[in-house]
């Protein structure tokens, strides 16, 4: 299927690593425009240089999404680049520490919060009037299983990402006339920089819980994020969609 994508203007935030970076490089082979995004300046540049070589018109721009003037200046940094915004994946984050919520103190909590809920939100902030402008746009943000359901040491992790899935769904119905689609994409648990503390043992153990038998790669996450900015699902709005190899069933 040819999804559409060739020359759209796509901002990937949390592009230099996992999730994010796998997600650009599918993006690079539909013949998008890439603009990442990401708080780790040297391997944000290898990232471009990367993509670079492997024939992508990409940009990089060091971002901590926790500070709105920075968000705003990597959508402008879009704009100024290849003149519009078509695109907007958030996908950095923070998996903050593993404890039972008895065991935190509200220190604990200040990044993730600032970074998985309110720099999603800065980062569609910074979007909606040239989306809006343009009347279209596709938002993707990442939430996670955790964000439905939620699960024990992680608890403020699945409070933002329960965050980031209403956000999304109250976004879909404002952006909806504008003609803008928002939707968060929810993957269980997938091998990454993030969850590098996993070992080869745990996720044997770990893959009992799922019914594909096997936690996620990057590689079972991007292929929904390409197809949600594509105009194949122009009538896909509010929803968010499991890649968690049947983990979750809501
Ligand atoms: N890996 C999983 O199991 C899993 C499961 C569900 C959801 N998610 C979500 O998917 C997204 C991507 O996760 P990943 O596994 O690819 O993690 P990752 O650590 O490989 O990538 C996250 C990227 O976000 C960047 N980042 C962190 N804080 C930032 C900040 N303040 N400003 C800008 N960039 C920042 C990091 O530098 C990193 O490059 C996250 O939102 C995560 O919560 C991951």
């Amino acid at each position: 299927m040819d999804l559409q994508l060739a020359n759209q203007v796509v901002i990937i935030t949390g592009g230099a690593s996992g999730i994010g970076r796998t997600t650009a490089e599918y993006f690079r082979r539909e013949g998008s425009r890439l603009v990442l995004g990401d708080a780790q300046a040297e391997a944000l540049a290898a990232a471009v240089t990367e993509l670079r070589a492997a024939g992508a018109e990409v940009v990089g721009e060091t971002v901590d999404v926790r500070d709105y003037a920075a968000c705003q200046r990597l959508v402008a940094r879009a704009a100024d680049t290849f003149g519009r915004v078509d695109v907007l994946v958030n996908s950095a984050g923070i998996g903050g520490p593993t404890m039972f919520f008895a065991e935190t103190i509200p220190a604990d909590w200040q990044d993730l919060i600032a970074i998985n809920l309110v720099g999603v939100m800065h980062c569609c902030r910074a979007v909606t009037d040239r989306m809006i402008a343009q009347h279209s746009g596709r938002i993707i943000n990442l939430a996670s299983e955790a964000g439905k359901g939620n699960e024990k040491r992680i608890v403020v992790y699945g409070a933002t990402k329960g965050g980031v899935i209403t956000l999304t769904r109250g976004l879909a119905v404002e952006l909806g006339r504008h003609g803008i689609t928002v939707n968060a994409v929810c993957p269980g648990v997938t091998r990454t920089p993030m969850t590098s503390y996993i070992t080869d043992e745990m996720e044997r153990e770990w893959a009992r819980m799922y019914p594909l038998g096997r936690l996620g790669r990057p590689e079972d996450i991007a292929p929904l994020i390409t197809f949600l900015a594509s105009p194949q699902a122009s009538w896909i709005t509010g929803q968010a969609i499991s890649v968690s190899g049947g983990f979750g069933r809501s």
